[in-house]
């Protein structure tokens, strides 16, 4: 799939991070670009700085899903591309005894449940709203359109804390194979990217000691890795239409230990 000025694109968690890095590379290439996100100031200055529109949407909320696809094709036409970055990680876990007071706790079931809903149950509630509104298209050489999700390494190699995440983003990383499969008739095309660990206001929030370690962690280059990097593939993705059904590991060679 070329993209041009009449490739229409939804990025979801377009306001930061990867999802910001994939807007912007992709307006820079002339794209009509829709950002969906929860974060309506963020958005809104990245839609401003780049002629992206933006729509404020909970991936998570059915109505708030809808009420954006409708948006952003009226603005910008049915979407060719939908990336999905939107997610959100929480570090508890399975059960723990304070080292204190020696009580015991396990992880809270409603916060296991939302990250499940947000970032595996919203991730699919996008791909099927998209891909329906996808098979009305024309086929451009061939295709129709392209779906890009965001899994993680922690889908292979989740860490200490990570039980909610992991099994999220192991979720995302099982739809890609059945769902290629099930939208081939269609020539539609689905990836996922698992990005090792990037420098993004998810990681910025950890302190600069810890980043730096974790950087010097990665096998080679030494460093986290960088939301354009994340965007180059994510638009290398769009362009290779023999790229299909696969969770690609974008990541420096880390493997991830138990913390
Ligand atoms: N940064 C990393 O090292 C890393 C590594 C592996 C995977 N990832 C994944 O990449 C994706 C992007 O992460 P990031 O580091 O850019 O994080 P980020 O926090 O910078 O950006 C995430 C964006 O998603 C939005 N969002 C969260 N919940 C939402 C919802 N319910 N509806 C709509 N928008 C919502 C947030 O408002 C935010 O703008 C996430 O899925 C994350 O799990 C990140």
């Amino acid at each position: 799939m070329i993209i041009n000025k009449e490739f229409s694109v939804i990025v979801t968690g377009g306001a930061s991070g990867l999802g910001e890095a994939c807007v912007r590379k992709l307006t820079g290439l002339g794209a009509k670009v829709a950002i969906f996100d929860l974060n309506k100031a963020a958005g809104e200055k990245v839609a401003y700085e780049t002629g992206a529109a933006f729509i404020e949407c909970n991936i998570a909320d059915e109505a708030s899903v809808d009420n954006a696809f409708a948006q952003a094709r009226k603005i910008n036409g049915q979407e060719r591309a939908l990336i999905n970055c939107a997610g959100i990680v929480k570090g508890i876990k399975t059960a723990s005894r304070d080292k204190e007071t020696a009580e015991i706790k396990h992880f809270p079931l409603e916060v296991f449940a939302q990250v499940i809903n947000i970032n595996l149950i919203g991730t699919f509630r996008m791909i099927a709203k998209s891909a329906a509104g996808m098979m009305a298209l024309d086929t451009i050489d061939g295709e129709r359109g392209i779906i890009i999700n965001t899994a993680s390494i922690a889908a292979f190699d989740g860490q200490i804390g990570q039980a909610a995440y992991a099994a999220s983003k192991a979720g995302v990383a099982g739809l890609s194979l059945p769902v290629a499969r099930d939208l081939a008739g269609e020539c539609i095309r689905i990836n996922a990217i698992c990005p090792g660990i990037f420098n993004t206001p998810m990681m910025a929030s950890l302190p600069q000691n810890v980043q730096d370690s974790l950087g010097a962690s990665v096998p080679f280059p030494k460093r986290l890795g960088k939301g354009a990097e994340f965007a180059s593939l994510a638009c290398h993705i769009i362009e290779n239409q023999y790229l299909n059904g696969e969770n690609i590991r974008l990541d420096g060679a880390i493997r991830l230990g138990m913390k």
